[in-house]
């Protein structure tokens, strides 16, 4: 017998950042609805799970999970899924897990209440994923941190590239009125924070959908940059064939915006990004990070790759991995390829075996590694702004500079929510260490 009275409720988010901004916002709501959040699984009367279906694997993390609590004795307890799965697994999800008792789509969430009302009272299963997207109450977010946060400025995806699930999950590009934006990045601020993330699965598609509004996306950055007491803009992420010379030059020129733009190349053939409709060749592509560099050339880039893709030979990927060296990306997330269901992909064979997939992509891992540790030796001796964010475990503070990298140095607590600069010294694994600077003193 489920329990129609619960009081605490744990919350566990898979996926992308857009993914830990919702469960953000689901935590206000719950908590505003009275319920108190726990940390232990087992002490909680509601389980949520926010979910990911971007590769098989993610599914299957999830799917594992929810399995495992149907054969104990956490089934008894109300359960829901929400985010991209519950989109691309709809009611299937209940006969697979016959104990979960609400499923919510990504568009859908804020009836996050309602349903759990509908739930206790009717004692049956519920399932919202159709409708139009939903504005959601960002206001009411529980943020992790408190000094960096998360702002969603664009929903959804017009992109279609072939292998990808995400413009069926999350639907079309909807953005979100730069009044409202403006309205919570100042709010924000006024409660402490020094950073925000402008998040989007295509930032820089922002405001095309309401011609009306005439505010494109560094339009937006130019008001952001604004706002008094607001340190540090970021924004992820982008598709290269939106990234505009405006963008660029906003990125050069504005105080608060860091010098970094995630520019995902996902392949370096040119039959491979046409098959993936990418809708930019290799040369485009190298076109643009040049007029990038050129234009702002303290730039850092970011990227996606996907190994493995259907049909791609040996020779093509190494296209994708002279591409990568030769560009040099500071940040780079690497994928093998996984079909995904409702996806045009699906249609051809996903005919690279697998262990060529995880060839490719440790070899691509391999110079990735590479790379990152010339760029940390490259480092030492320059100096950084690092936003000091905390205590890390052993008693050091810890920071990240303008381009994502984490830093520890020595110095007081009371430094916590400021800029410094630091001297980069060396680094440990990943992680810079430096010395902030002091001003000489002349006497
Ligand atoms: N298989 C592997 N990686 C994928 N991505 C998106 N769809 C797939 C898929 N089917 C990767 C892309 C994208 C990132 C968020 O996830 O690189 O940019
Ligand atoms: Fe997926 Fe392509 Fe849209 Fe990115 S741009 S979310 S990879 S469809």
């Amino acid at each position: 017998m489920k329990t129609k009275d619960p009081k605490t409720f744990f919350i566990r988010t898979y996926g992308c950042q857009m993914n830990e901004l919702e469960s953000e916002v689901m935590v206000g709501q719950l908590k505003r609805r009275g319920l108190k959040r726990v940390l232990d699984e087992a002490a909680a009367d509601l389980l949520l799970y926010n979910t990911c279906s971007i590769r098989d694997l993610a599914e299957r993390k999830v799917m594992g999970k929810l399995g495992q609590l149907g054969r104990s004795k956490m089934r008894n307890k109300l359960i829901g899924v929400t985010g991209c799965m519950a989109m691309a697994k709809k009611e299937t999800l209940f006969k697979k897990l016959p104990h979960v008792d609400f499923v919510i789509g990504t568009n859908n969430l804020s009836e996050l209440n309602n349903v759990l009302d509908d739930v206790i009272e009717s004692g049956q299963q519920q399932i919202r994923t159709e409708g139009e997207y939903d504005a959601l109450d960002y206001t009411i977010a529980e943020r992790e941190h408190k000094l960096k946060g998360y702002v969603s400025i664009i929903r959804g995806c017009d992109k279609y590239c072939t292998y990808c699930v995400v413009p069926y999950t999350r639907g079309q590009e909807v953005s979100r009125p730069h009044e409202e934006i403006e309205r919570e990045v100042r709010d924000m601020v006024q409660k402490g924070y020094k950073e925000v993330t402008l998040l989007g699965q295509n930032v820089n598609s922002y405001g095309k959908d309401q011609p009306q509004s005439g505010v494109l996306f560094h339009d937006l950055l130019y008001k952001l940059d604004k706002i008094e007491g607001l340190e540090r803009v970021r924004f992820l992420t982008s598709h290269p064939i939106d990234i505009s010379v405006e963008l660029m030059e906003a990125v050069r020129d504005l105080r608060t915006v860091c010098e970094f733009v995630h520019f995902p190349l996902q392949a370096g053939s040119n039959r491979i990004l046409k098959k993936m409709h990418r809708i930019y060749t290799k040369e485009q592509y190298l076109e643009k990070v040049a007029l990038l560099r050129s234009i702002v050339p303290n730039a850092k880039l970011g990227t996606d790759i996907i190994v493995g893709f259907c049909s791609e030979t040996d020779a093509e990927f190494e296209e994708t991995y002279q591409l990568f060296d030769e560009i040099g990306f500071s940040v780079a997330f690497i994928f093998a390829y996984s079909p995904r269901k409702g996806t045009p992909a699906m249609r051809w064979a996903d005919d690279v075996p697998e262990e060529v997939k995880q060839e490719r992509l440790h070899r691509l891992l391999d110079l990735y590694e590479k790379k990152a540790a010339q760029e940390r030796m490259g480092l030492i001796g320059s100096q950084m702004e690092v936003l000091v964010e905390g205590v890390n475990k052993n008693g050091q503070l810890k920071g990240t500079t303008r381009c994502w990298k984490n830093v520890v140095l020595d110095g007081n607590e009371s430094l916590i929510g400021s800029l410094q600069m630091v001297d980069i010294q060396g680094f440990n694994h990943s992680t810079l260490t430096g010395i902030i600077q002091r001003p000489l003193i002349l006497t």
